[in-house]
């Protein structure tokens, strides 16, 4: 025999090879393949077919011999894999076949019984909740530790003043803490969105064989239950069919990335010279190869960037979804790469900035200098104004006029001159001088989520106890 002779029927594919009566084409049996990146998921498949061979035994649709068979033979697959010497192979096309393929040519007939009232279909929409199931959990783990993070800094920096802006321009004085807590309150709700869609994506799909289920005496609440799920899926042709687990495990991320993609944005401006806030320790940054006097906050711009790519694969995998007929349709193959490099992108990217996020240095000077540039207590004297009887509009207007007469004599509102404030309202009085202090100002709004450092503190407790 020819070596071609010889490789020929290795393309017929054992799986489904029955009914043909040629070979696949060599470039469409890789084209076709998922194996390259699905092999990701070995271990979620082994524990499958670990479930439902156990599930098949219960039900005496499998011997005991059979059962003990693929067992041990799973574990040798697994063993192999894990110590890199299995053979992945394109022409046993994905994970599934690769690893049946393998446990048959170990154990024989036992292997090929495996299969019995059960489809690829089923096969991988179980595999992939268990996968994501699993690393939702890793998100999470990572998300929190950022939070932390965070929560350490707000309470370091609970007392440091620093310009809020509206429309990036200084509008009224806020605590560092207090904006670290809005940071925290936007990952809270993104850990939250991954807990309700693991929640959701927590059904079992096996037993929903290729898309009607089986002729088999099968009990699904047994292999569910094996699996740690909470329920069998309760539609075959749903089960087999739909994907709005991972569009929702993209759709959670997207929004993650979304919101660190601000915090980047934050950073950033920060850093810059021109704003001077922050320090990002040098282990976060990059210089540049021809000027040498940069170091550019590489890790937050990063972080902005793959923001991008996450909303693309949201994007991706509705597309791919949209207008698919029921059951089963290999377009759903496409939705396996979406989902790992949103995976890998999101928890790259929490580690990063888990990591970073408590050596960020503050140059509290440099904040309460801006703070006091913009004006930033006008508010406060207009309250000021409004607690002496004028009417909000009103104050609103006397303070318009002293802003503009401050502008004039490049003086902040504070600077003013008893006597010059008294030309705007004879109601002024030396204790106005106690609501234009940034310290003043900030410690007066003094209630639930409010950005006085008492409130900040106690903010901090209430958060701790929430995660
Ligand atoms: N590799 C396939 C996927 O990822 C497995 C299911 C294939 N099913 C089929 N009927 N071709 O979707």
């Amino acid at each position: 025999m020819s070596t071609e002779d010889q490789k020929e029927p290795a393309r017929v594919n054992q799986s489904w090879g029955g009914r043909f009566s040629e070979q696949t084409d060599a470039f469409v049996e890789a084209f076709t393949a998922s194996v390259d990146f699905d092999r990701r998921m070995y271990q979620q498949d082994i524990a499958g077919s670990r479930a439902h061979a156990r599930m098949l035994n219960k039900v005496t649709v499998l011997s005991d011999e059979d059962l003990s068979a693929i067992l041990k033979g799973l574990d040798q697959v697994e063993q192999e894999i894990e110590a890199g010497k299995f053979e992945w192979s394109v022409a046993r096309e994905d994970v599934h076949m690769n690893i049946e393929a393998r446990l048959t040519d170990i154990i024989g007939d036992a292997g090929k019984r495996l299969h019995t009232g059960r489809s690829r279909n089923d096969q991988v929409a179980t595999d992939i909740r268990l996968y994501l199931r699993e690393q939702i959990g890793r998100v999470i783990w990572e998300a929190k530790r950022l939070q932390q993070g965070l929560l350490g800094l707000a309470e370091r920096e609970a007392d440091t003043i620093m310009p809020g802006f509206t429309h990036l321009q200084v509008a009224q004085p806020v605590t560092f803490g207090h904006h670290m807590l809005a940071w925290f309150e936007m990952l809270a709700r993104d850990v939250s969105r991954y807990e309700d869609c693991r929640e959701r994506m927590n059904m079992c799909p096996l037993g929903a064989a290729a898309l009607a289920g089986t002729s088999y005496p099968i009990d699904r609440e047994f292999s569910a239950r094996e699996l740690g799920f909470i329920a069998p899926t309760a539609n075959s042709l749903d089960a087999v069919s739909d994907r709005d687990f991972a569009i929702e495990f993209c759709a959670a991320s997207a929004m993650l990335m979304t919101h660190m993609s601000r915090m980047s944005e934050e950073l950033v401006i920060w850093s810059s010279s021109q704003f001077n806030f922050i320090n990002l320790p040098d282990r976060f940054c990059t210089g540049s190869s021809i000027m040498p006097q940069k170091k550019n906050p590489d890790v937050p711009e990063l972080v902005r960037g793959k923001t991008g790519r996450v909303n693309g694969n949201l994007v991706s995998l509705l597309t791919l979804m949209k207008s698919q007929p029921l059951a089963y349709n290999k377009d759903n193959q496409e939705d396996k790469e979406p989902i790992f490099d949103t995976l890998d992108t999101v928890l790259g990217s929490l580690r990063a900035f888990a990591d970073m996020i408590p050596a960020i240095e503050c140059k509290q000077a440099n904040m309460y200098k801006a703070a006091k540039q913009g004006f930033s207590t006008a508010t406060d004297l207009a309250d000021y104004l409004v607690r002496k009887g004028l009417p909000f509009r009103d104050a609103h207007e006397v303070v318009g006029s002293a802003v503009a007469v401050a502008l004039e004599k490049e003086l902040d509102l504070s600077e003013l001159s008893l006597k010059e404030l008294q030309a705007f309202s004879a109601t002024i009085s030396e204790d106005v001088f106690d609501v234009l202090t940034l310290e003043g100002s900030v410690a007066s709004r003094n209630h639930i989520g409010g950005t006085a450092p008492e409130q900040v503190r106690k903010a901090v407790i209430e958060a701790r106890k929430r995660i």
